[in-house]
C-alpha cells in the first residue's frame, strides 16, 4: 500500500502534509515518489493566486488515465483550494472520478475519510473549526522541523484569499507548542525550528492570560538544547521594538526576517488594506539594521495592483533600492473571488504587470550581484 502526496503553496501546506503523511503511514501506506505506482494520491492544494489553482485543476484533470486502469485507485483533493465551497464544487463536477474532496479544517480527518472512500465519494467541507494539533507529523523537510503556532488570519489585505479559506487568528496554547519543541529537540535530528503562523507577531493575543510572541520565543529558546528558531511571516504593523532586541540579543534566534512589505506607494498600501505606510516600513527596516548586525530581510511585492500607475510602481522600485533585500519574491497581483479587490474598478492589463515584475526582478538581482561583489572585497 502506497501513498503519494503533491504539495502547493506556503511551508503551512508543506507542514499540513507532513501530517497527512503521519496519518498514512499510521494506517500502514508506505511513500512513494512515483505517482503510477500509488493506492492513494492526495493533493493539498493552494489558492493564492490564479496559476496555482489552473496547475492543480491540470494536474488532477491528467490523473484520469490512472484512475480508469485501476479504479481502486483512491484520489483525494484538500486544502486552501476546495475549502471554497464554489471551488470544491467544481471540482466535484469537472472530475467525478476524484473519491475524496476535503477543505483545510479537516484535512486531519483525512484517514477516516480515505477508509470511507473504499466504498463511497467523499465529499465534506467543514466550516471553521478546532484543528487537531496534537496529531504527529512526518517530517520531510532535513534538519529543520516546522512548527505551527496559529492559524488563520484577521487581516484581510483586500487581495487575499486566506482569511477565507483558514478562518480567523487562533494562537496554539503555549504548552502545546513547548511540547513538540521538546519532543523535536529530544529527537536529535534537528538543528532549526521554523515557527509558522499567517501573522506570528500578534500571535497570543487571543489566548487567557495574553501572551505576545516575543514571550513565546523566550520559552522556546529555553528548551536546553543546540538549535536555532527562525519564523515566518511577520506582519510590519505588528512587528515590536520588543522582538527585534530580543533577536539581536537572543543567540538561538536566527538573524532572518520575512518582512512582506507589498508596495511603496502610500495609497496602494492603503487600498491593500495593509495598515502601515512607507515611512513606516522603512522605520521598522532601520531599526532592525541598526540592532541587529548582519541580519538578512526578505519581502514580497505584489505589482499591478488595481489602479496602480507606473509612478506609483515606481515607487515599489525605489523601496527596493533603498533596503537593498536579501531577497524578494514578486508576484503579479491576482484577482481572487471573493476579495474585495478583485471588484475595484481600473484591473491592470496583463502586459502592464509583466513588465513590472520583469523590472522589479531585474533590479533585485542587480542589487544582488552588487551586494556580492562588495562581501568578497
Ligand atoms: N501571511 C503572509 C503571506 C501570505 S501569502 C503575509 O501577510 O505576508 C504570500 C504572498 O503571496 C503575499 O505576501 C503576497 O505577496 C502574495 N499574494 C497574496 N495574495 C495575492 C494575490 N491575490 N495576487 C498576487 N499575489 C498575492
Ligand atoms: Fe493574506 Fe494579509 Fe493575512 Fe497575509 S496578512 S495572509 S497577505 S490577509
Ligand atoms: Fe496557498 Fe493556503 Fe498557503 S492559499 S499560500 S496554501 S495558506
Amino acid at each position: 500500500m502506497l501513498y503519494h502526496i503533491v504539495t502547493y503553496g506556503c511551508q503551512m501546506n508543506v507542514h499540513e502534509s507532513e501530517k497527512i503523511a503521519y496519518i498514512l503511514e499510521e494506517m500502514g501506506y508506505k511513500p512513494t515518489a512515483k505517482r503510477e505506482d500509488a493506492d492513494v494520491i492526495v493533493f493539498n492544494t493552494c489558492a493564492i493566486r490564479e496559476g496555482a489553482e489552473e496547475r492543480v485543476f491540470g494536474n488532477v484533470g491528467a490523473l484520469k488515465k490512472l484512475k480508469k486502469a485501476r479504479p481502486e485507485l483512491i484520489i483525494a483533493v484538500c486544502g486552501c483550494m476546495t475549502q471554497k465551497e464554489e471551488t470544491a464544487l467544481r471540482f466535484k463536477k469537472k472530475f467525478p472520478f476524484v473519491d475524496v474532496i476535503l477543505g483545510t479544517f479537516n484535512l486531519h480527518e483525512i484517514g477516516a475519510y480515505i477508509q470511507k472512500a473504499h466504498s463511497n465519494k467523499v465529499f465534506e467541507l467543514w466550516q471553521e473549526g478546532e484543528i487537531d494539533e496534537e496529531k504527529g507529523y512526518n517530517r520531510t523537510s532535513g534538519e529543520n522541523a516546522w512548527v505551527n503556532i496559529m492559524q488563520g488570519c484577521n487581516n484581510f489585505c483586500t487581495y487575499c484569499i486566506v482569511p477565507y479559506v483558514r478562518g480567523r487568528e487562533k494562537s496554539r496554547k503555549v504548552e502545546s507548542i513547548l511540547q513538540e519543541v521538546k519532543a523535536i529537540v529530544a529527537s536529535g535530528k534537528y538543528k532549526k525550528i521554523t515557527l509558522l503562523g499567517q501573522n506570528v507577531n500578534s500571535y497570543g493575543k487571543d489566548l487567557q492570560p495574553q501572551v505576545t510572541f516575543t514571550q513565546l520565543l523566550r520559552q522556546i529558546t529555553a528548551v536546553p538544547g543546540d538549535f536555532k528558531v527562525g519564523f515566518m511571516t511577520s506582519h510590519p504593523k505588528d512587528l515590536t521594538d520588543e522582538l527585534i532586541m530580543e533577536i539581536a540579543q537572543n543567540d538561538k534566534l536566527l538573524k532572518e526576517i520575512h518582512l512582506p512589505a507589498q508596495s511603496g506607494n502610500n495609497r496602494i498600501l492603503k487600498l491593500m488594506n495593509r495598515r502601515y505606510t512607507r515611512e513606516h516600513y522603512l522605520s521598522i527596516i532601520e531599526k532592525i539594521k541598526a540592532n541587529i548586525p548582519n541580519v538578512k530581510i526578505t519581502s514580497d511585492f505584489i505589482v499591478g495592483f488595481p489602479t496602480e500607475t507606473e509612478e506609483e510602481f515606481l515607487d515599489t522600485m525605489s523601496l527596493v533600492e533603498t533596503v537593498r533585500f536579501d531577497g524578494i519574491f514578486a508576484f503579479m497581483y491576482s484577482p481572487r473571488e471573493g476579495t474585495v479587490a478583485a471588484k475595484m474598478e481600473g484591473q491592470v492589463p496583463q502586459e502592464v504587470k509583466n513588465a513590472r515584475v520583469n523590472a522589479l526582478l531585474a533590479l533585485e538581482k542587480k542589487i544582488q550581484k552588487e551586494d556580492k561583489k562588495c562581501q568578497k572585497k
